[in-house]
């Protein structure tokens, strides 16, 4: 089944792998490299791409040597990634990666913003290393239509840069999922409190991405009851459910298992397109195997996103296809370091 073709909006995908995003902090002020057109093109044979978390305006940049896709710059330098993953038959949606209160402002000279002055109460990465997450600036309501407007206008710029799509980046403790967060927005403005205002930003963000790139090319990533970067959630069957039930019917949604497997279960009977399940969720203790996603295909999911899997084997599709061993990549290689990047070769016979 993993093996099989997914229709998947607009595109035919050769199997139903999806590479997760994982962010490589390797952007070089602010741009991917030509080592990033390399990294990605190397994993080209995967159902779909997403890519490392990017930021959709200046002030939602959540960690340092991360990319956006905001200026003129960024977009040209993102051509040049998307045009070598599709010279190798691949397809590839950028994630907008709205940081919210996860920031700093040695990281790009920006204050966090938040639904809510209330800090994270964990650390976050700035340049100089790990920091205590500073107390955000509340958005007030006009701003809060600025950052939903923000993810739109990435949006036309990500498909301006050549990517096939768009995933917002609504797990994780970033922007999205703060507002749906009591521990993270206690507004009163409409944008909190009940579950119809906690869901308000993150169904506006997407409707105003699919607007702008038709909603064939967007998806949500989606990390239900997940609880890092102090995060709480009330209510999480419910919540969710009121979120999938009030989304326009974009192209996918994509699950991180954070919760009981029954209420993703629930959650998947109320959602009409496709569901992307990451069976790792917050990175779990053990790296997810071909059989894991395969229960997952016969638990409604449609499609499967591995992640650190796909750090050290490019070739992971062809590794499951043959039953081949996976190379395990370090820790110490996610983020920066110039190699265990685009070194790791295919499986050598
Ligand atoms: C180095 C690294 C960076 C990650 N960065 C992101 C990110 O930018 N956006 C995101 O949604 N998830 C991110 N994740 C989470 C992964 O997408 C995935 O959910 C997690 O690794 C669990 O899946 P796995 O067990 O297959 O690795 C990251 C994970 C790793 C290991």
């Amino acid at each position: 089944m993993l093996l099989t073709s997914y229709r998947l909006g607009n595109l035919t995908l050769p199997n139903r792998l999806v590479m997760a995003p994982m962010t490589r902090a390797r952007a070089v002020d602010g741009k991917p490299t030509e080592d990033t057109a390399t990294y990605y093109a190397q994993r080209a044979t995967a159902g779909l791409i997403v890519t490392e978390g990017v930021h959709p305006n200046a002030v939602g940049q959540a960690g340092p040597f991360m990319p956006g896709v905001h200026t003129d710059e960024q977009v040209a330098a993102w051509r040049v990634v998307t045009d070598a993953v599709h010279a190798n038959g691949g397809r590839i949606f950028a994630q907008l990666m709205h940081g919210g209160r996860i920031g700093h402002v040695e990281v790009a000279g920006h204050h966090p913003v938040g639904p809510s002055a209330i800090a994270s109460g964990t650390d976050v990465f700035t340049p100089t290393g790990m920091a205590p997450a500073p107390v955000p600036r509340a958005l007030t309501t006009p701003e809060v239509a600025e950052q939903v407007q923000a993810f739109a206008d990435a949006a036309r710029r990500a498909v301006e840069a050549g990517f096939d799509g768009v995933e917002l980046h609504g797990a994780n403790g970033y922007l999205i999922q703060q507002f749906l967060s009591s521990s993270a927005n206690d507004r009163t403005d409409g944008y909190g409190g009940s579950i119809s205002g906690r869901i308000r930003f993150a169904v506006e963000a997407v409707e105003a991405a699919a607007q702008a790139i038709g909603p064939e090319r967007v998806g949500i990533r989606l990390s239900p009851g997940g609880e890092i970067q102090g995060i709480v959630e009330e209510n999480v069957p419910v919540l969710y459910a009121e979120l999938l039930k009030a989304l326009p019917d974009i192209a996918y949604v994509h699950v991180l298992a954070t919760v009981d497997d029954e209420v993703l279960m629930g959650l998947r009977k109320v959602w009409p397109t496709a569901w992307i399940l990451n069976p790792g969720g917050q990175i779990g203790p053990k790296v997810s195997t071909r059989e894991d996603g395969e229960r997952w295909l016969a638990n409604g999911a449609d499609l499967i996103s591995y992640g650190r899997s796909y750090l050290a084997n490019p070739d992971l599709v062809e590794r499951f296809r043959l039953g081949l061993p996976l190379v395990d990549a370090g820790q110490e290689t996610f983020f920066q370091t110039p190699h265990g990047y685009v070194d790791y070769p295919s499986y050598q016979h």
